[in-house]
């Protein structure tokens, strides 16, 4: 299997491999967290959470578009009765909203009244976008709610919200990689980087 015959090699081979980016991005982006770490430290956190709801049905769901690799390689972990969903955040631009008003889009979320929530994003930054979703998700008549993040950044934060489940916390600086983009790019690298040149 492709996947796993790269996770049994160094990052660099990783990056070397012909599924890997070309080598021009090699330049402006240093490996902040490895493949196989992100991978067993998804398996220990898919350990806390099976542990934790046990013979309660969940439904994650999962913030696009972050979040998509995160959730794939968790839910394959997780021997749970389990139900999966999709909400989108994302943030105004325009002349009439003031920049980074929080918009979000629940057209692709699944009937989440009377259930089990785990809200799961790719990265706790300001906290704004999970403290939105959170407030949003709140109005729906969920039996409960817990949140996860795959990173959190250090010395960000402006709204307090402690997510119930953390992959890393990371430094200040801008991350691309495993779900995560700059310009939609980058998001299916198998490692998180810290992208030098990011504007
Ligand atoms: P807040 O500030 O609301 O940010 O906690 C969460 C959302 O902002 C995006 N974000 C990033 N995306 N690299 C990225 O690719 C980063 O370093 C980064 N920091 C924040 C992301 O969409 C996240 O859901």
């Amino acid at each position: 299997m492709l996947g796993s015959f790269c996770l049994s090699f160094p990052d660099k081979f990783v990056f070397n491999s012909p599924i890997a980016p070309k080598q021009r991005w090699a330049r402006s982006m240093k490996v902040l967290i490895p493949a196989a770490k992100i991978q067993s430290r998804v398996v220990e956190l898919a350990l806390q959470i099976a542990n934790d709801y046990q013979d309660r049905p969940v439904t994650i769901i999962g913030v696009l578009t972050g979040s998509l690799i995160f959730l794939a390689d968790l839910v394959r972990h997780l021997n749970l009765h389990l139900r999966i969903g999709f909400i989108q955040a994302s943030s105004y631009r325009g002349a009439t909203t003031s920049p980074g008003e929080l918009k979000v889009g629940p057209e692709l979320l699944p009937d989440v009244r009377g259930r089990h929530i785990l809200l799961l994003d790719d990265i706790l930054d300001t906290g704004q976008t999970l403290n939105r979703l959170v407030q949003h998700m709140q109005t729906l008549g969920v039996a409960s709610l817990r949140t996860g993040v795959l990173l959190r950044k250090q010395g960000r934060q402006q709204v307090h919200i402690e997510p119930d489940y953390t992959g890393f916390d990371i430094p200040d600086a801008f991350v691309v990689g495993y779900g995560l983009d700059y310009n939609d790019e980058y998001r299916h690298l198998p490692y998180v980087a810290i992208l030098n040149d990011a504007q």
